[in-house]
């Protein structure tokens, strides 16, 4: 894993967003694998920084986020579907763009349904990750194992403790969710995993360095052959 140390949250989403600008401008019909939370809000306001400069064109770009909780109403101001438009897709002229769809009536369905819209779409060429405090990717939480697929997963009470920030109140946050699976997005043909703060220092050490363990789901990138961690000072303060 290459490990890039930017000054402060700013640079960093500034360097994640001119990775992706130059993707698009080399494949303009690329596939882009996209996360939510804080993390990537501020590549997302760089790229439409860009795109309102007009230096970048999303209109061949497709993209595929991914995660979302389940179930879900797209409507709810707290559905991923509704912070990727907020954030991003209302925003510039991207040409498709896919969710994990938090009314499906079947969530096993669901799942299958997602991976293979990925797949027809040739796989995707660049993965977006934040990591959770507990060392999530996308909603895989530590566990026993790696779930290879798309996969119908419950939170971890420390994912639900941390997104309680988004709700209400805690006991509104949904218990379950749909996510990509480890394969789904080993797939990517290169992976950036973004983190900013000194709360996700020990996890970003242990994604680099401790063992690779379903335990800590973000360590299984040691594995993958491109994968670029982009952190502020603060996030790389064990690893430096
Ligand atoms: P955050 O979430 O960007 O809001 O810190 C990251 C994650 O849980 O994957």
């Amino acid at each position: 894993m290459k490990l890039s140390v930017q000054k402060n949250y700013e640079a960093l989403s500034r360097e994640c967003a001119k990775i992706i600008r130059e993707l698009v401008a080399s494949k303009p019909n690329c596939v882009l694998g996209l996360a939510t939370g804080s993390t990537p809000v501020g590549t997302y306001e760089q790229l439409i920084h860009m795109y309102d400069a007009g230096d970048v064109d999303f209109s061949r770009v497709t993209a595929f986020n991914l995660d979302e909780y389940f179930p879900i109403k797209k409507s709810s101001d707290q559905s991923y579907y509704h912070f990727m438009r907020k954030n991003l897709f209302d925003r510039i002229n991207i040409a498709q763009t896919f969710i994990p769809d938090g009314e499906a009536p079947d969530a096993a369905a669901e799942c299958a349904a997602y991976e293979e819209k990925i797949a027809a779409h040739g796989g995707i060429d660049l993965q977006i990750l934040g990591i959770g405090n507990n060392g999530h990717i996308g909603f895989n939480e530590p566990g026993d194992a790696f779930v290879a697929a798309t996969n119908y997963t419950p939170l971890d009470e420390s994912t639900i403790k941390a997104n309680a920030r988004f709700f209400a109140d805690e006991s509104e946050v949904p218990r379950y969710a749909v996510t990509m699976g480890i394969r789904t997005i080993f797939r990517a043909g290169k992976i950036i995993l973004l983190a900013s703060g000194a709360g996700k220092a020990d996890a970003i050490f242990k994604a680099l360095h401790g063992p690779i363990t379903p335990q800590m789901p973000a360590s299984v990138l040691q594995l993958h052959p491109d994968v670029t961690v982009i952190v502020d000072e603060d996030a790389a303060g064990l690893v430096k």
